[in-house]
């Protein structure tokens, strides 16, 4: 029901209509899957984060039917061949950048321009369509790599800011949450309009109090170690500054396959 304050402001004609989006709690458990097998889709976990493209409507649907949270993965900050808008991104030589390291075929993108924040806008659209509840958009920290990824001037971390700010208009006002995903630069400016962060390794990297201003700002941090790269269970799970963090451990980096183990 729409508080007494919307009510008197609608009757005065000067409110647009209230937004509201997902907002995920703190600790809640999770599954992250980017491969297009998803694996069982009634494990005992709230939130689903999976690939806003390669994953089919049923899937969606089902989880839905579950009463799961959907967030959609996709990457905001790099060029993927294969994908399908690939080709939009590539129509202005500007608004590609370098290789990014330790993944063939994928190149930074010019997040100050707007042809990109306009193909970021329909995905968000797609994810709309498929009924996301949220989004989980990669690689946003373009400043942090590869030479501000590979731009001249290079990208800085006023241009994720900037950048993270339209995205997250934008798919508030369609009605979906939206997280930031490692970046942990960005923590202290990005924790007030995002809705949560997806992190890896922050144990391994001994990082994890960076998160913790989303988990001060009674936002989940929703967090992934990778048992081959940190074997010490314990360890993943037990990290005092890791807590309240929706922990869950992957086997290995790769592509996120569905593969869960849990802390409990
Ligand atoms: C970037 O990667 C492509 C293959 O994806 C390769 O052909 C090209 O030489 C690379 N460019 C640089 C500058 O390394």
């Amino acid at each position: 029901m729409p508080s007494i304050a919307v009510i008197s402001l609608l009757a005065l004609g000067l409110a647009q209509p209230s937004l509201s989006w997902y907002q995920a709690q703190v600790g809640v458990p999770w599954q992250v899957v980017l491969e297009s097998d998803i694996g069982p889709l009634d494990l005992p976990v709230d939130v689903y984060d999976i690939d806003l493209f390669t994953t089919p409507q049923a899937t969606i649907d089902t989880l839905h039917s579950y009463g799961k949270r959907v967030l959609c993965y996709f990457s905001a900050g790099t060029y993927e061949p294969n994908r399908p808008d690939s080709d939009e991104m590539h129509k202005n030589p500007s608004d590609i950048g370098a290789n990014m390291t330790g993944w063939p075929g994928e190149q930074w993108l010019n997040i100050r321009s707007d042809r990109i924040v306009n193909v970021m806008k329909k995905r968000i659209d797609t994810a709309l369509e498929k009924n996301c509840d949220g989004l989980d958009p990669d690689n946003v920290d373009g400043y942090d790599n590869d030479k501000g990824g590979g731009f001249k001037p290079a990208l800085t971390m006023d241009d994720s800011i900037a950048y993270l700010q339209k995205l997250a208009t934008y798919a508030h006002s369609k009605g979906m949450g939206i997280g930031l995903k490692n970046a942990g630069g960005l923590v202290p400016k990005t924790s007030t309009f995002l809705d949560w962060v997806v992190n890896e390794q922050c144990v391994q990297y001994g990082e994890c109090g960076t998160f913790r201003p989303f988990i001060d700002a009674k936002k989940p941090v929703f967090h992934i170690e990778y048992k081959n790269q940190s074997p010490d269970m314990k360890k993943n799970c037990n990290d005092p500054d890791a807590k309240g963090f929706s922990t869950v451990i992957k086997p290995d980096e790769g592509s996120i396959p569905k593969d869960l183990i849990t802390c409990s």
